[in-house]
């Protein structure tokens, strides 16, 4: 499918986006192995947190579904059935990497599987721990989908993450759930921490102090009403559009600004951004707020460290905001973005070349000088949806009509996304 673009003059209205696609995927994970019904208001309408609801359809788990309001029937811990088919996770490393945690520690046997991008995604990284922890997991070529997961019961372990990384801590703590024992798992860097908010929510006894998270095993987790705050990263794509196109001013209501996820704002007031965020409240644990942003120059900035791994799903459209502002955008330690839904230092470095911007590809990220140009161009999404969406937001400032080819991408995480750009986009 292709999208045309034309230029806008100015981003300006009041919007709402779905559901954090993180939260919804532990939601409806940790609500499947709950005791009791959960409700959850604002699921994520995004194709990968669904390819997670049919994965737990297929594990026994009785899902309702009436637009964003999703309605669990919770199995309990020991209430998972053997699966008829294999499990199939879309494009969703996510539903992958956490449901693998799950499924180890299962008294039966599943074949869980992806789509060709999934299949060549490392999964060496949650098959390490959970073979510590006693899993029996086979993978094509000891690292790719598909994954055979033999259950067994499972010891807890204390498991040091080599890289910053959300999906393989919620894996190990979604094992350590079934092990009789106390899990811990230490962090380099903090990640995001949605995992251990929505288990304290669900009822686990877990703590998390500088770095090292503890949960004992075998809790009663029980069902319960959730509401899912908008996605901040869905967000990112308007804030950026916002502040690129002169004269804009915009309100998204009710996002997530969990603090392992809003360093974003920060990095943008620190270049000069005018953001507010009149109103915060706690949901579920959850910072929730409306954010409100206005256009102005920016000067340009570096991120690395823990900034990269806090941003790092951001970072195709930061990289887009890099060109316009005055002294450019450095991104290091990004060697992760290599093993994303697509190579993201690839796919943007190119996709910023079509738009007449210069950038230098490094081996963890990308140098892109300020103060340049942005040509009408033809982008491809490369079947990824940030890719999709970041350079639909760079075709606003182009200086005529583009085209992004492989638009239906933004349906994993985002299917409304053209039609609520189209809302805003004078
Ligand atoms: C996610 C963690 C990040 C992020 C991904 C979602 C999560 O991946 O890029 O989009 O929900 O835990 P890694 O855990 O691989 O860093």
């Amino acid at each position: 499918m292709q999208q045309r673009i034309p230029p806008a003059t100015s981003i300006s209205g009041s919007i709402t986006l779905p559901g954090d696609k993180s939260i919804s995927h532990r939601y409806g994970m940790i609500s499947s192995i709950a005791s009791g019904i959960s409700r959850i208001h604002n699921y994520s309408t995004g194709a990968d947190c669904h390819s997670t609801l049919g994965c737990m359809r297929s594990l026994g788990v009785e899902i309702e579904v009436d637009g964003t309001e999703i309605l669990i029937h919770g199995r309990g811990l020991d209430g998972l059935r053997t699966p008829s088919t294999d499990l199939d996770a879309g494009n969703s490393g996510s539903t992958i990497r956490m449901l693998t945690g799950i499924l180890a520690a299962q008294p039966f046997s599943s074949r869980i599987f992806g789509d060709e991008s999934l299949s060549r995604r490392p999964m060496q990284r949650i098959i390490k721990p959970l073979a510590e922890m006693g899993a029996c997991i086979r993978a094509r070529e000891d690292r790719f989908p598909p994954l055979e997961i033999t259950g067994r019961s499972l010891r807890p372990i204390e498991y040091a993450l080599p890289v910053a990384s959300a999906q393989v801590k919620t894996c190990v703590l979604f094992a350590g759930l079934f092990a009789e024992g106390e899990t811990v798992v230490i962090e380099p860097v903090k990640s995001r921490d949605h995992t251990e908010l929505a288990l304290r929510e669900f009822g686990a006894d877990l703590t998390s102090e500088r770095g090292r998270i503890r949960l004992a095993g075998r809790p009663r987790l029980e069902g319960r009403e959730l509401t899912v705050p908008s996605d901040i990263s869905s967000a990112a794509f308007f804030l950026v559009a916002a502040l690129l196109v002169p004269g804009s001013r915009l309100s998204i209501r009710g996002v997530g600004l969990n603090p392992t996820r809003s360093a974003l704002l920060d990095f943008l007031t620190g270049m000069g951004a005018r953001i507010n965020v009149p109103r915060l409240e706690c949901v579920n644990g959850e910072l929730i707020g409306e954010i409100v942003v206005e256009h102005a120059p920016l000067k340009g900035g570096i991120i690395d460290g823990a900034l990269t791994a806090a941003v790092i799903d951001e970072v195709p459209v930061l990289a887009v905001l890099g060109a316009a502002t005055e002294d450019g955008i450095t991104v290091r330690d990004a060697a992760e973005l290599r093993v994303k839904e697509t190579d993201r230092i690839a796919t943007i470095v190119e996709n910023l070349r079509r738009l007449g911007v210069a950038a230098e590809e490094l081996p963890d990220g990308l140098i892109v000088p300020g103060k340049q140009k942005f040509r009408a161009a033809t982008f491809d999404s490369f079947g990824d949806h940030r890719i999709a969406m970041a350079f639909a937001v760079a075709a606003l400032r182009g200086d005529g009509e583009s085209t992004i080819d492989g638009a239906e991408a933004a349906s994993i995480s985002f299917p409304e996304f053209w039609n609520t750009l189209r809302s805003i986009a004078g």
